[in-house]
């Protein structure tokens, strides 16, 4: 074997060598999938910043902290719906529109009809107090009688307040 052909075997054999271990990688990165590796480089230098913070964080600007809050009241609004206006006006509609509308929308047997703003002034005028203890007692007028809770005796106390505050609040 001359020296020539020795090297040019040579040198076939080292390709051949390199060309396997390209191969050899190209089938390890993907039978391997994802290096583990690298995971755990990312926990660690997750667990390390978690380590090394600092103990007290400044935040600047109230923003976020009104924006914080301001989620976590439509998020309380959610859950209990009468907490907040809106929701008790709807509890006091649908009150309303079940029980009281059978006189109050047309004003029968002299009801104070809803929206007559008239009619509704001096009555408001008594304040809440009167017009809610008026609706759930029953209350005897120059108009007319108003029955106990409108009749609907299994309706609660809180409803028929939230009735009457509907009723005010479309007639004032
Ligand atoms: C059967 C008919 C009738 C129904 C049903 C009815 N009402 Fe009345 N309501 C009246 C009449 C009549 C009056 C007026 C009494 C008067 O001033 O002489 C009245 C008056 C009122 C007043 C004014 C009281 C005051 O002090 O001036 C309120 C508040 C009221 N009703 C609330 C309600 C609510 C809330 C409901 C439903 C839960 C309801 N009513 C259902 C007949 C009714």
């Amino acid at each position: 074997m001359t020296d020539r052909s020795f090297l040019k075997s040579f040198a076939g054999l080292i390709a051949a060598l390199v060309a396997l271990t390209v191969i050899l990688f190209i089938v390890a990165q993907t039978v391997g999938g994802k290096s583990t590796k690298a995971v755990e480089a990312t926990v660690d230098a997750k667990a390390v910043a978690e380590r090394i913070k600092p103990v007290g964080e400044l935040t600047v600007g109230a923003v976020e902290a009104v924006k914080a809050t301001t989620a976590a009241a439509s998020v309380m609004d959610a859950i209990i719906p009468s907490a907040n206006a809106a929701g008790a006006d709807d509890k006091g509609k649908k009150i309303y529109d079940a029980t009281c509308v059978a006189c109050h929308a047309a004003g029968v047997a002299g009801a104070p009809k809803l929206g007559d703003k008239a009619n509704w002034a001096a009555r408001i005028a008594q304040g809440a107090d009167k017009l809610h203890t008026h609706a759930i007692k029953g209350f005897q007028g120059k108009a007319g009688m108003m029955p106990p809770k409108g009749g609907n005796m299994s309706a609660k106390d809180e409803d028929i307040k939230a009735a009457v505050d509907y009723m005010v609040s479309q007639s004032k």
